[in-house]
């Protein structure tokens, strides 16, 4: 993760995501990122919501962050962290997904899960997701829209 500008990065995790989320914050650490982590702080059972939601405010409310979320498939995660206005949270379990996740849809949230891809996947999902850019242009109109959804007052 050494080539990837730094960029302060909100991580946390629930009970399954625990280590993952220990080696990566490291990771993150060791490649110049300032790193906020809002626990989990062991391997005792959590619930994930809580956590998606510090995480997901954290991210809404400073400038430029992105946030990774680790739980056991990473879906708990993205359905929580997704209420919050502002936040495109993607499960990714795969480089091109993660790939598609930031040039096509501005994802601001990486949701992993510790129990379906390897730590090494995740570590090249992690960069993958850090220095890919948004494409805008078609992408940009189509955010938007989820935007507008946000406001949306039909529900
Ligand atoms: C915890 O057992 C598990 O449900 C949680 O980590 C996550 O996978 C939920 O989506």
């Amino acid at each position: 993760m050494t080539q990837v500008p730094a960029m302060r990065i909100m991580i946390g995790s629930d009970h399954a995501g625990y280590e993952l989320k220990e080696k990566l914050r490291n990771l993150l650490a060791e490649s110049g990122h300032p790193v906020s982590d809002f626990g989990s702080e062991s391997a005792d059972p959590v619930d994930y919501p809580d956590i998606a939601a510090r995480v997901a405010r954290s991210v809404v409310g400073t400038q430029g962050a992105m946030g990774i979320l680790v739980c056991g498939t990473g879906t708990g995660m993205a359905i929580a962290a997704n209420k919050i206005p502002g936040v495109r949270a993607a499960v990714c379990s795969s480089v091109p997904v993660a790939h598609a996740a930031r040039s096509h849809n501005d994802a601001n949230v990486l949701a992993l899960g510790a129990r379906i891809i390897s730590e090494e996947l995740a570590a090249v999902i992690v960069r993958c997701f850090l220095e890919t850019p948004f494409e805008g242009g078609r992408h940009a109109r189509r955010v938007e829209k989820i935007r507008a959804l946000e406001s949306d007052g039909q529900r």
